[in-house]
């Protein structure tokens, strides 16, 4: 006689509605943050090549992404600025004008949507140094630490002065989250939020973004002696937890699906909200692979956000965010 399963595993999966009713991870577009470039002018709209359907916006039409975020659910926009050139300078001071691209896009925006979306802003000097790191270079060119992080206070107070809500230092210099919280509490910004880039690998996934920025073509080197090597899972363990230490209020991993594990682990270890970062290289591979018919995009975006969820994301951080969240919400 045939033995068959008493345990078939595909009972579940027979319907639909099994499906939906068995299913562990949901992703919704309240888990996604819509990172958008900013750039000078009015009414620009300057697409990014290596980057497909992602635009650099003036200020006045970044307005109208902010509400398109709003209607389509989506919690919070992350700012990146594309400075024009001759602000640019080797000591990236243009980061603590008030007026900068980035202080114009956050007050605009508050204007427009209040408290409807959340605004995070990138600390970090690259969008605004001649050389393309994100820091201060010494005399051989390495960059200097603690000398950073004291313009990155200033950048983070001035963010915040313009109204940012969350804090995001991407730029992995020791000991700046502790800095930039005391710089934030002394300023009377008790409620502005830190998700710090904690775990933040030198990859080679940052190219279209750098072009995005305008500091791909000056950045000489590499940024190696801050960002982490992609062979480290530990160490990255260490950053996150030293970020949470000095006051962190969300943790990010950056970039996303290459580090699937270390997303786990850092929700498996810590009680504080991940993100992970898709991060532009990652978006312009699925956009190229789709292109060339390797696969239906709209059912690779979805899949691979979904991954993020179930390695124990909070949220990612994406460019396909308004992408995803419409394709969320014909589903419903
Ligand atoms: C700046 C910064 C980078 C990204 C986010 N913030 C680039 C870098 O570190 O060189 C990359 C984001 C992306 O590739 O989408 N420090």
């Amino acid at each position: 006689m045939t033995h068959y399963p008493a345990t078939r595993m595909r009972r579940t999966r027979r319907h639909a509605w099994s499906r939906n009713m068995v299913r562990e991870t949901l992703l919704s577009p309240a888990d996604l943050i819509w990172p958008l470039f900013i750039t000078g002018g009015e009414k620009v709209e300057e697409p990014v090549a290596s980057l497909p359907g992602v635009s650099r916006w003036s200020v006045d039409l970044i307005i109208q992404r902010a509400h398109e975020a709003v209607d389509l659910g989506i919690p919070c926009v992350a700012l990146f600025p594309n400075t024009e050139a001759d602000k640019r300078s080797d000591d990236g001071k243009e980061a603590l004008n008030p007026d900068n691209l980035m202080c114009q896009a956050i007050r605009a925006i508050k204007d427009a949507v209040g408290d409807d979306l959340g605004v995070l802003t990138d600390v970090a000097l690259d969008p605004y140094t001649s050389h393309g790191q994100d820091g201060l270079l010494d005399d051989a060119g390495y960059v200097t630490n603690d000398a950073t992080v004291e313009v990155l206070r200033g950048q983070a107070l001035n963010q915040a002065n313009a109204g940012a809500d969350i804090i995001a230092p991407s730029d992995m210099m020791d000991g700046r989250i502790g800095a930039i919280r005391e710089a934030l509490e002394g300023d009377g910004h008790h409620n502005v939020q830190i998700m710090a880039y904690a775990a933040k690998y030198a990859s080679a996934f940052y190219g279209p973004f750098r072009d995005a920025v305008g500091s791909g073509g000056l950045l000489k080197g590499d940024k190696k002696t801050y960002q982490m090597d992609p062979a480290n899972s530990d160490e990255a363990l260490r950053e996150i937890a030293l970020d949470i230490d000095e006051g962190a209020d969300s943790v990010m991993v950056k970039p996303g699906l290459a580090y699937l594990d270390i997303i786990l682990r850092a929700h498996q270890n810590f009680e504080v909200p991940v993100f992970a970062y898709q991060v532009s290289g990652e978006y312009a591979m699925l956009e190229a692979a789709a292109s060339v018919g390797a696969g239906d995009r709209d059912a690779l975006l979805m899949e691979k956000l979904i991954a993020f969820k179930r390695a124990g994301c909070s949220g990612v951080l994406t460019y396909h965010a308004p992408v995803a969240a419409r394709l969320l919400g014909a589903k419903q």
